[in-house]
Parts: structure tokens; sequence; C-alpha cells
């Protein structure tokens, strides 16, 4: 088992730059997942590690030893794709021993590992069957067995959830982190879902176009992102346009159309400067309009304009000033106490929850 280090890694498509100046250092052990959306470079960027992809600049170590240039079949790495690329042809048992027999490991052995290995991801008594009388999450089994058999030194995921229905997705993305942390492997997970990176994740890669926005725990991209680009990626964020205004009593007022909301910080923006304000629906409760506004909090005036009622929360929009609208969600309503559209309200929010990010920070 050993740790990954990147340093520098990029990788063009003629003009395009698919992967751009990736430096990442993965613990041995840790479950490390890229998340982005379509397209950012996450598939590139894995199959670099893999060694499918040369990259043309940086480095790739796994612990100390350098693995750019050395080809796929002799850096032990176990590779799990979205289309499970298992081989139609062949029983589960011969799907999972063929990495053993490439390796010319004896037959006995063979039957053994697989066995073992068939058990971790709990498909015994299936090992007869071919691929088209399996399902797609034990078809998902099937291909992390036969990467986990032949014991590599990493794990690479690609998006390996993504054929599968919502409900399964939840169980398998489950069973990958137990699993994962029984091996203690160390794997680099993809995926474009962020609620799967954040449920499955030691730490999370944020990628957009190339570039990696930022590392960190599931609740430190969730809780303090470091950009918009991540407060927008991850979790649902109302994110409003506006302007730095002023400094008045102790906190920073930003001007958002006609109305002033009380904001976090302004990163040293001058009056006017151009701001974007992220609030997450979580961090805004609903009051009524003469309801005093705690200390470290703002208040403004709205009316709601929409109702969602989804059981175990409840989804507001409010509008509070002439076009502009916010996402309120409200968890363990009182059904006796939820609002109505049309209703006059007071949105109240802690202050120290309205980030605000500079238009000009995108990197
Ligand atoms: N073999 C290739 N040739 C040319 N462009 C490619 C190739 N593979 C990927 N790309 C481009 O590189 C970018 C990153 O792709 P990819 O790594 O597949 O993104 P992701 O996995 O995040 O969806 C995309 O713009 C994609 O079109
Ligand atoms: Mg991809």
């Amino acid at each position: 088992m050993a740790g990954i280090s990147l340093h520098g890694v990029t990788k063009r498509f003629g003009e395009l730059i698919a992967v751009n100046n990736v430096s990442l250092e993965i613990q041995k052990g840790e479950f490390f997942t890229l998340l982005g959306p379509s397209g950012c470079g996450k598939t590139t960027l894995l199959r670099c590690v893999a060694g499918f992809v040369d990259h043309e600049q940086g480095r790739i170590f796994f612990g100390q030893r350098r693995v750019d240039g050395i080809p796929t079949h002799k850096r032990n790495v176990g590779m799990v794709f979205q289309n499970y690329a298992v081989f139609p042809h062949l029983s589960v048992q011969d799907n999972v021993k063929y990495g053993l027999k490439a390796r010319k490991i004896p037959v006995p052995e063979q039957v053994e590992r697989a066995r073992r290995t068939l058990a971790l991801v709990r498909l015994e008594g299936l090992e007869h069957r071919l691929p088209n009388q399996l399902s797609g999450g034990q078809l998902q089994r099937v291909a992390i067995a036969r990467a986990l058999v032949i014991e590599p030194e990493v794990l690479l995921m690609d998006e390996p959830l993504s054929n599968l229905d919502a409900k399964l997705r939840v169980e398998m993305r489950g069973e990958i982190r137990i699993l994962q942390q029984e091996m203690g492997i160390t794997t680099i997970y993809v995926t474009h879902d962020q609620e799967e990176a954040l449920s499955i994740s030691d730490r999370i890669a944020v990628m957009d176009q190339g570039i990696v926005r930022q590392v960190g725990k599931p609740w430190e991209v969730y809780t303090k992102p470091r950009d918009s680009f991540v407060a927008g990626f991850i979790g649902t964020t109302n994110m409003l346009r506006g302007e730095a205004a002023e400094f008045r009593e102790g906190m920073f007022i930003a001007k958002c159309g006609r109305v002033a909301l009380g904001i976090s910080q302004v990163n040293g923006a001058d009056p006017g400067t151009p701001l974007h304000i992220a609030i997450r629906p979580e961090a805004i409760s609903i009051a009524d309009p003469d309801e005093p506004v705690p200390e470290g909090h703002w208040g403004v005036e709205g009316s709601i304009v929409r109702v969602e009622y989804l059981g175990s929360m409840v989804k507001y929009e409010v509008g509070f000033s002439e076009d502009v609208t916010l996402l309120v969600t409200s968890y363990n309503a009182d059904p006796r106490h939820i609002r109505k559209v049309g209703e006059r309200i007071e949105l109240i929010y802690p202050i120290e929850r309205a980030w605000t990010f500079r238009e000009d920070e995108r990197l």
C-alpha cells in the first residue's frame, strides 16, 4: 500500500489543456475523490495515474516509486470503470481469475484468491454464472473483485456507480466505502455527483476545466468553499450578485439591487466592487416580520413565492426585492406553521454564513 503524489501533472489534447498543472498528495489508505462537472478532466487525470495516458509535464509517485513512463501492468493498479468492462463470455470466477492468470499465479492459488475476493464483495455462490445472468449491482461487484484480486497498491475507480439506478447507487457506495476501509487501500475515486463525493470520501479535490480549485474534507468544501465555483457546485447555494457597500457598526454590508445585506467579509474589496454573495438555503430561517433579529444575524423582509412540502423538509422560494428570490429549506417543519404563498415574512441568517467572493476571483 502506498500514497500517491502528483507534481504539476499536465495533459493536453491539441490546444485543449485537459489537466492543468495538478499537484496532489494522497495519503496511504486514503479514499480520495476527484469531483467536478463532465469534461473537467477527471478521467484524463485518473488515466494518467493508471498509465493509460501519458502526461507531458509533471511527475507521479506511488510512495517513493516514480511511475511515469512505467506501463500500466507494471504499476500494480486495480481499475474499475463505469461500464464494468467484464468479459461477457467468461464466468464470474474466470473474470476474477483473469488478472492472476496473466500474472502466472499457480492455479490452486488463483482459485483460492478468487474465492476470497468474491466473498469480500458478497458474490459467493455465483462463481459459475455468466455476466448476462447478473444484475447491474452484481456486475459491478465482479468488476471490483477483479480489480482487488491482484492485490493492487492503489485502487482507481472511474464513475463506477453511474450505470446503476439511484437506490442501488446509494447502497453500493456504502459497500465500496466499507470494503475500502477494511482493506485500507489507497483509492482515487472519480464522480460528478457531489452528494456521492461528500458521503464516501476522506478528502475531495474539486476540479473545473482541468484545474483543482479546492482540496479538503467533505465538510470543508461544503462549509468553507474557496471560490464561487466550489460554492455553486457543491450542495445547493443561493448565489446573488451585489457589490461591496460599507462597513457599519462592526458589520460589512453589500448592496444587492436596492436591498442591503449583511455579509461575512469583503475580502479587501473597496465599495462598489462586484461580489458574488452565497447563502445556503439551510442557513436561512423564516420569522414573522416584527421579530427581533438576533446578534450577529441579518434580517431582510420578503414574501413567500412558492412552497414545496417534502415531508422531512419544506422548501420555500422567497422574493425579497423586485426580481430576486432566495431558496430556503426548513427542516422538521411543524405542519401547523407552514407558511403560505403571499405571506410577508422576515428572512434571518447568521452573517458568517453569507459568504462573499469577488467576481474577479477566478484563478
Ligand atoms: N482522447 C482524447 N482526445 C481529445 N480530447 C479528449 C480526449 N479525452 C478527453 N478529451 C477532452 O478532455 C477534456 C477532459 O475530458 P475527461 O477527462 O474525459 O473529463 P471528465 O472525466 O471530467 O468528464 C474534455 O474536454 C474532453 O473532451
Ligand atoms: Mg469521465
